[in-house]
């Protein structure tokens, strides 16, 4: 794989893109594969997508009096010092204190944080604990306890490494997990991923409480308890989807996002933002910003205002990789949700250019998708400039709503494929984004119906403000 060319692979391809496009047209005509990128042959079996029932093993509640459930961790600060804490009791509030040291130490801390309670139709939630714990070595395994007094459960997690220029750092990236069967299958393949995730990139949409009657919040706690295996021990970065506006004028709930603000909290304030449903953090040599496709982003609103400051303020000697994370994708070319994220791309995309923004992660659409550098900054009501163009200043846009949940797949795409789709599969998966140092990033995209180990689409990101060369498939 050539470095200067373009570096993608499939498990069916041996051979370069640029050949098998070539071959394909010659022998199938193909106008589908030679107009645009590549969709993939792999038709995953049908098969419906079913919640996990109430009594699945992976929505065990934990033995013990009072004894914490749904821990996660997230980061708690804008650099990696300090995590947040956060976990359900549901006998009594029971302690806010969190117990922890390092590997290195047998010197015990301990922090103090708060918890809430919330209604929401007929449910009456657990006691939500919130607790963060700063000042933290970067580098370094900490244990953990939560339940002091009660039933005491430890855990660990490792903080990122300082924030540097040549850091790495591997992220893994989900989406729309919900809690079916094959929640629990993309989930399973994460953990099981050789590349080892060190913490994950959620792109919105967790439990589809939502699509249950009255919003059912037990829900909620099931895939809490379903996901803990995973977000007790690393982060996960969170970003709000539909399925957590949880809109509910008819019971007067007519703020937004309830159950999700009450139970996932972010360090939001470490960015000067004045909403959880946006901020920033930088984590090793990455600055992630998160954005929220359902909260007002027009000109003059708090999301627009907080966006134009904020992308001047990142330092591509620090960190030189910029993501971006939202819900509902700029590009898409299956026919779910085509266009949604339209009036948000009007918005922002220039930005996203001017600054060199690397990739954008967004989720929405169940299935995966890859697009080429490309932006449609050049359009205007009046110039008729409406195709997108390749530009090696613009992200690569990429889907990953492919987590799993009850809603199924999104198996229907506009044909013939646009230009700017590089590659799409309906399938369930999971991907990482490998940071090597500051030019080069590795990503992979993984199906779940392949063994652990294999990669059904892979790119490598030359860094756009590092090393200005083409990394697409064109
Ligand atoms: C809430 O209402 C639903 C539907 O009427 C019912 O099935 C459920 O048991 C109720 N839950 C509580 C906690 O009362
Ligand atoms: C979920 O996956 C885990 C790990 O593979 C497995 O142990 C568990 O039995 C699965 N549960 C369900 C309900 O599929
Ligand atoms: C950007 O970061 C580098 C490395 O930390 C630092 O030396 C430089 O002063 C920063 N630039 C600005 C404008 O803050
Ligand atoms: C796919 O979507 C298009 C556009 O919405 C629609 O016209 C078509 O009937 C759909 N095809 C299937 C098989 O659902
Ligand atoms: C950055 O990482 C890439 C991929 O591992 C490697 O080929 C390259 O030599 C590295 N650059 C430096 C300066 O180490
Ligand atoms: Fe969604």
């Amino acid at each position: 794989m050539g470095e200067l060319g373009f570096s993608s692979s499939s498990s069916f391809t041996t051979f370069r893109f640029a050949d098998f496009v070539v071959v394909l047209c010659l022998v199938l005509n193909a106008v589908v594969i030679c107009n645009g990128g590549k969709t993939s042959s792999f038709v995953r079996k049908v098969e419906k997508t079913i919640d996990m029932p109430l009594d699945s093993d992976v929505f065990q509640v934990p033995p013990g009096y009072n004894a914490p459930q749904q821990v996660h961790i997230t980061q708690g600060d804008h650099v990696g010092e300090a995590v947040i804490v956060s976990w359900v009791t549901v006998d009594e509030p029971g302690s806010n204190t969190v117990l922890y040291w390092s590997e290195n130490s047998n010197k015990k801390k301990k922090a103090e944080g708060k918890f809430n309670t919330y209604k929401f139709y007929n449910y009456t939630s657990g006691y939500i604990h919130h607790c963060t714990i700063r000042n933290l070595e970067f580098n370094t395994k900490y244990y953990y306890v939560v339940g002091i007094g009660h039933t005491e459960r430890k855990f660990w997690f490792t903080t990122p490494p300082e924030v540097g220029i040549d850091v790495p750092y591997t992220f893994g990236l989900i989406g729309d997990l919900g809690q079916s069967f094959d929640s629990n299958r993309t989930l399973t393949h994460y953990e099981m991923n050789g590349q080892k995730g060190q913490a994950v990139l959620f792109v919105g949409d967790l439990s589809y409480a939502d699509n249950y009657p009255n919003h059912d919040n037990v829900r909620w706690d099931t895939w809490a308890r379903f996901v803990e295996r995973s977000v007790a021990y690393q982060p996960w970065i969170w970003t709000a989807g539909n399925h957590e506006i949880d809109f509910a004028p008819e019971i007067g709930e007519t703020k937004p996002f309830k159950p999700f603000l009450h139970r996932y909290h972010v360090p939001y304030k470490a960015s000067e933002s004045t909403s959880p449903l946006w901020y920033s953090i930088k984590r090793a040599s990455a600055y992630i910003i998160i954005l929220s496709s359902y909260s007002a982003y027009g000109k003059y609103t708090p999301q627009y205002q907080w966006l134009e400051n904020e992308l001047p303020k990142v330092n591509r000697s620090e960190t030189p990789w910029l993501i971006v994370l939202m819900h509902s994708p700029w590009y898409n070319s299956y026919n779910y949700h085509y266009m949604e994220g339209e009036t948000m791309r009007v918005m922002y995309e220039p930005w996203f250019v001017k600054y060199s923004v690397d990739v954008v992660f967004a989720g929405h659409v169940h299935a995966y998708e890859r697009s080429e550098r490309v932006s449609n900054i050049a359009y205007n009501v009046i110039n008729g400039l409406c195709t997108p163009v390749k530009d090696q200043s613009a992200p690569v846009y990429i889907t990953i709503g492919d987590g799993g949940n009850l809603e199924g797949l999104a198996n229907n795409m506009t044909e013939p494929q646009p230009p700017y789709s590089a590659y799409r599969e309906a399938s369930f998966g999971h991907a990482m984004f490998d940071i090597k140092n500051r030019t080069h990033a590795y990503y992979s995209w993984h199906r779940n119906q392949d063994g652990y180990a294999v990669e059904a689409d892979t790119v490598w990101f030359f860094n756009r403000y590092w090393r200005q060369m083409v990394d697409s498939t064109n």
